[in-house]
């Protein structure tokens, strides 16, 4: 009889408007994770060290303009050239968090008009599809109580109103196992529930196979 598969990391990716805590939650989570005896990777999209991540980054800090159409291929390139790595984890059984995802492409492109839902998804059909996606929720006055916006592109409370609009269409998708979290708790209240969450999730799915978004 063959023996049993070995059991596989979870996906877990975290979205939600800027400064809803997805950065400090994915680190929280990672290490809470590696604490209590999973193996567990923390990835940020865009990753700006590679050499797709130059080009995104030196766009976002309006050092360079990119054509709309090429800044969104690039986004989903730089996703996918951390795939094979990605899958290799998951397979060595090591939960893999990912902050921001195909959902922020999707979001943002189609949040400037004039881009049809479909052809945003499109580059990123087959990516590893997520066994969570947890939406950090914060409402636009709770947000800017956290302080003012950056200098980068995008980073406007009206473009922000509408990347929200375009989250809420995405989350229409039931295919995706989708769950929004109350972000305007603690730090700490919001990472023990994120943690519950995570671990739940990555009991279910240890036995099931990959499944590939949108596809
Ligand atoms: P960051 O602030 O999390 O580093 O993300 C940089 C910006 O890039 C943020 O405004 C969201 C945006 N973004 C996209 O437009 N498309 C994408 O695919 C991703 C991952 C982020
Ligand atoms: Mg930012």
């Amino acid at each position: 009889r063959a023996a049993m598969a070995a059991r596989r990391g979870a996906l877990i990716a975290l979205e939600g408007v800027d400064r809803a805590g997805k950065s400090t939650q994915g680190r929280r989570l990672v290490e809470a994770l590696r604490e209590a005896g999973h193996p567990a990777d923390l990835l940020r999209f865009p990753d700006r060290t590679t050499e797709i991540g130059q080009l995104i980054s030196s766009y976002l800090g309006r050092e360079k303009n990119l054509e709309d159409h090429t800044i969104h291929l690039l986004f989903s390139a730089n996703r996918w050239e951390h795939v094979p790595m990605m899958k290799e984890k998951l397979q060595q059984g090591i939960t893999v968090v990912v902050d921001r995802y195909a959902f922020s492409g999707v979001a943002f492109t189609s949040a400037k008009g004039n881009f049809g839902l479909d052809w945003c998804k499109q580059p990123d059909v087959g990516l590893p599809k997520p066994d969570l996606i947890l939406f950090l929720q914060l409402n636009p006055e709770a947000a800017a109580e956290r302080g003012n916006f950056g200098q980068e592109r995008y980073e406007t409370s009206s473009f922000q109103e509408k990347v929200l609009q375009c989250f809420y269409c995405l989350m229409e998708d039931k295919s995706l196992n989708w769950k929004t979290v109350d972000a305007s708790k603690s730090i700490e209240d919001l990472h023990r529930e994120i943690k519950s969450i995570a671990k739940e999730t990555m009991q279910e799915v240890q036995n099931k196979p990959l499944g590939e978004l949108w596809k």
